[in-house]
């Protein structure tokens, strides 16, 4: 009898290589609101649902690091009344966080500079690291007031200010160095990168850790977003051929 060969699509994700670091780009919130006519907030609120059931997935499913892009430096940019809205929605998860990530063992860390935040969220961003950090299951990034030329600037100011006392000798900036100072220092670069709502672009995110990174775009809003498109990305990613610069 042939023997016919599963194609990768028809494969259950359970036995296709998962990526070890996933990035997601959590987009589409305000779009969402205004298909529903809804305000935008509404759009975040449900954002943060789809977050929660996805963070749970991943972990549930095996995947080591996942960092997902909440808040840019760039965001501030937008009007009081919905940096309002995010803000408190940030308070009310990681108010939950606390407890609803331990059963999981979820180790949760923030990249990007808490300074602008209120002394309430940077205290809770602050508990949740420390109340997670000896925990042994996936590694949480979640990227609030994060820029990765913000990050970049901070690496190069770190790695100056050593040279100048003389910790650091300018021989010894490799490439390991500048990883080494950034927020992900000794984490893996993501292996797969997801923006949902069809937006073909990196929005600061991640750009040196991304250098041999697979970009999937997907054409659907983040509270829309399901385990399902996940899965699809997790297969398109593995019919990629990574070669990292190789043949
Ligand atoms: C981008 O969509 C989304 C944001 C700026 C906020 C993302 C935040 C969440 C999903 C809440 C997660 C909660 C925690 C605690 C991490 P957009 O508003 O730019 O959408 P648009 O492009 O359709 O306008």
């Amino acid at each position: 009898m042939a023997f016919f060969k599963k194609k990768k699509e028809q494969l259950d994700i359970s036995q296709l290589e998962l990526p070890k670091h996933i990035g997601i780009i959590m987009d589409g919130n305000g779009r969402w609101a205004k298909k529903r006519n809804l305000p935008r907030s509404a759009g975040h609120n449900a954002g943060g649902k789809t977050f929660r059931k996805i963070t749970r997935y991943c972990s549930d499913i095996g995947i080591k690091y996942l960092t997902v892009y909440a808040f840019s430096t760039e965001n501030w940019k937008r009007p009081k009344a919905e940096i309002d809205a995010l803000m408190k929605l940030f308070k009310d998860y990681l108010e939950e966080a606390l407890k609803d990530f331990k059963d999981d063992s979820i180790v949760v860390r923030f990249i990007g500079d808490k300074t602008p935040f209120d002394d309430e969220l940077k205290a809770l961003m602050i508990e949740n690291e420390e109340g997670s950090k000896d925990r042994d299951g996936m590694v949480l990034n979640i990227a609030m007031n994060y820029g990765s030329r913000d990050e970049i600037v901070r690496c190069v100011k770190n790695i100056a200010m050593g040279v100048k006392n003389n910790e650091i000798n300018i021989d010894s900036i490799d490439e390991k160095l500048i990883s080494d100072n950034l927020y992900t220092a000794n984490q893996p670069d993501p292996d797969l990168i997801i923006r949902p709502s069809g937006e073909y672009r990196i929005s600061n995110f991640l750009l040196w850790q991304s250098a041999y990174t697979e970009f999937v775009i997907m054409n659907k809003l983040w509270p829309d977003f399901d385990t399902s498109d996940l899965d699809e990305a997790i297969k398109i990613f593995n019919n990629r051929n990574r070669r990292f610069g190789g043949i």
